[in-house]
C-alpha cells in the first residue's frame, strides 16, 4: 500500500521505517526541512535501536522518502497517518495545535482528491479528539464527507524510546479504532503480516485503551515507589519483595523496580492529560493525582538520603546518568533534573556524565560541569549518585570508585553489580 507518514519525529519515523521494511511505500511528511534533508540522506534525526540501517535500507529500495509538501504526500497515497506531537500546556492539558494544523492540511488536501482516502489517527489523543475535533476539521476544510469521501480510524502506537522499531515489528496488540468496518477493514488489511491480536473498536474506545495503558504503567511504578519509600524506612530491600511479588502472574515482574521515578514524554504528560479530561467530565480521579503526586515527589528521597550522610556545600557531586532511561538520549521530564536543581539549591557541585544525553541536557541545565567519561565525574568527588540505569554502569567496581575522597553512592536506578557498601532510594 502507499503511505503517507504525517509527521515525522520519533512516532512517525519509527512507523515509516517499520511500514517500508513489509514492503510498503512510505512517504515522510515534516514541516522541518533539516529534517526531511536528514531522513533523504539516510540519517536518522533521533537516537533509536535499529533506525538508521532499516532507513538506509528502506531508501535504497525507493520504498521510503520525505518531503514538507503535504498536498503530494496525501495525493500520492491511499492511507495517511497523523503522527503529529501533543504536547502538555503548562496547565498539563494536551495541546492540539500540530493535531488541528495537520487535519486542516489533510482536509485542504482531500478537498482536490477524488478518491477514497484513509486517514489513520496515530497520536496519542484523548478520548474524543478524533470525533469532535479531528472529523469535523477535515470535513469543513475539504467539503467532503466522512465515511462517503474518507475515512478515519484511531490506531494508538505503544512504543518505548529505546526499543521502538521492535516494539512496531512485535507489538502485543495492534488496536484500531474505526469510523466504520470499511476503514477498519482496510486498516486491518495493512497490518495483515504481523503476528499480533487485533482489536477492532470504536474511536474512542481506542483513545482511552492508550491514556489507559499509559496511565496503569505508571500507577503501576508509583506504587513500587510507595512501597520501596516505605520499605527504605524498615531497612527492607524493595527489589526483593518486588522479585517475590512478580512471581504471582496477575502482577507480573514488569514494571516493578522501584527508583526515582518515572520520566520521558509520555507518562507524566498522558497522565495529567487524563485526569484533566476527567475534571472536564466532572469526575475527580483521586488515584491518578496521587500516581503524579508520588512521582514528582520521588527524586527528592535520594536527595534526602544524601543529606543525611554529608552537608553538601561546596562538595562536590558525581552524577552518573541523566537520561530519563537507558539507551536514548531523552531528557525530557528526566528525575535527574529534578535532582540535580534540588542538590544545587543546597550548594553543591554537579559533575555529571551520561553517554548519549548530555548535548540534550546542556540546553535544560547548562550550568552543571559535564564530564566525558565516568572517571573524570568520580575523581575527587565527595558522593555519587545513579540516576539513570545505563548498563555501562553495570560493570563499575570498588576500584573505580576509589577514585573518590569518600566513597558514598546512592542508586536512584538498581544497576550495580560488583561493588560493596552502597545503597539506593529504595533498598
Ligand atoms: C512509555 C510506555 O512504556 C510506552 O508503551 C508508551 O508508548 C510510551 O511511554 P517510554 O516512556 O519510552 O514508554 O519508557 P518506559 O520504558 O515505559 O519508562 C518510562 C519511565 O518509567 C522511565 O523513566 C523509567 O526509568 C521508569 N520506570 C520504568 C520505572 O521507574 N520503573 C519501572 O519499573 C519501569
Amino acid at each position: 500500500m502507499r503511505i503517507s507518514i504525517i509527521g515525522s519525529g520519533y512516532v512517525g519515523l519509527c512507523t515509516a521505517v517499520g511500514f517500508a521494511s513489509k514492503g510498503h511505500e512510505v512517504i515522510c511528511v515534516d514541516i522541518d526541512e533539516e529534517k526531511v534533508k536528514k531522513i533523504n540522506n539516510s540519517e536518522t534525526p533521533i537516537f533509536e535501536e535499529n533506525l538508521e540501517n532499516m532507513l538506509k535500507d528502506a531508501i535504497s529500495k525507493k520504498l521510503l522518502y520525505a518531503t514538507t509538501n503535504i498536498n503530494d504526500a496525501i495525493i500520492n497515497s491511499d492511507i495517511s497517518f497523523i503522527t503529529v506531537g501533543t504536547p502538555s500546556m503548562l496547565n498539563g492539558d494536551m495541546s492540539l495545535e500540530y493535531i488541528k494544523k495537520a487535519s486542516e492540511d489533510i482536509g485542504n488536501t482531500l478537498e482536490k482528491k477524488n478518491s477514497y482516502h484513509v486517514i489513520v489517527v496515530k497520536s496519542t489523543v484523548l478520548p474524543e479528539t478524533t470525533e469532535k475535533i479531528i472529523i469535523p476539521i477535515i470535513e469543513k476544510d475539504s467539503g467532503k464527507i466522512v465515511g462517503r469521501n474518507f475515512g478515519i480510524c484511531m490506531n494508538p502506537e505503544f512504543l518505548r524510546e529505546g526499543k521502538a522499531i521492535s516494539d512496531f515489528i512485535n507489538p502485543d496488540r495492534i488496536v484500531i479504532g474505526e469510523y466504520d468496518k470499511k476503514t477498519g477493514d482496510i486498516l486491518e488489511k495493512l497490518y495483515k503480516d504481523f503476528d499480533s491480536p487485533i482489536i477492532r473498536t470504536s474511536l474512542k474506545t481506542a483513545e482511552m485503551i492508550k491514556y489507559a495503558s499509559n496511565a496503569f504503567l505508571a500507577t503501576k511504578i508509583s506504587f513500587i515507589n510507595e512501597i520501596g519509600n516505605i520499605c527504605k524506612k524498615l531497612g527492607i530491600d524493595t527489589n526483593e519483595v518486588a522479585k517475590a511479588m512478580g512471581l504471582d502472574k496477575r502482577i507480573s515482574p514488569h514494571f516493578l523496580e522501584s527508583g526515582i521515578g518515572f520520566g520521558g514524554s509520555c507518562f507524566p504528560k498522558d497522565v495529567s492529560a487524563l485526569i484533566n479530561k476527567a475534571k472536564k467530565i466532572n469526575y475527580e480521579s483521586k488515584l491518578l493525582e496521587t500516581v503524579i503526586d508520588i512521582n514528582r515527589n520521588q527524586p527528592e528521597k535520594i536527595v534526602e538520603i544524601l543529606l543525611k550522610k554529608m552537608d553538601i556545600k561546596g562538595k562536590k557531586i558525581a552524577v552518573l546518568g541523566l537520561a530519563f532511561k537507558p539507551k536514548t538520549d531523552d531528557i525530557r521530564d528526566s528525575p535527574a533534573i529534578s535532582v540535580i536543581n534540588s542538590l544545587m539549591n543546597k550548594g553543591a557541585k554537579i559533575y555529571a556524565y551520561d553517554p548519549k544525553a548530555e548535548l540534550n541536557a546542556k540546553k535544560i541545565i547548562p550550568d552543571i560541569n559535564y564530564c566525558k567519561s565516568i572517571g573524570e565525574a568520580l575523581d575527587n568527588s565527595d558522593a555519587c549518585l545513579i540516576l539513570t540505569d545505563w548498563p555501562e554502569f553495570k560493570s563499575l567496581s570498588d576500584k573505580d570508585f576509589s577514585r573518590m575522597n569518600k566513597k558514598i553512592i546512592i542508586e536512584g536506578r538498581k544497576v550495580l553489580e560488583n561493588v560493596d557498601n552502597f545503597e539506593g532510594v529504595c533498598w
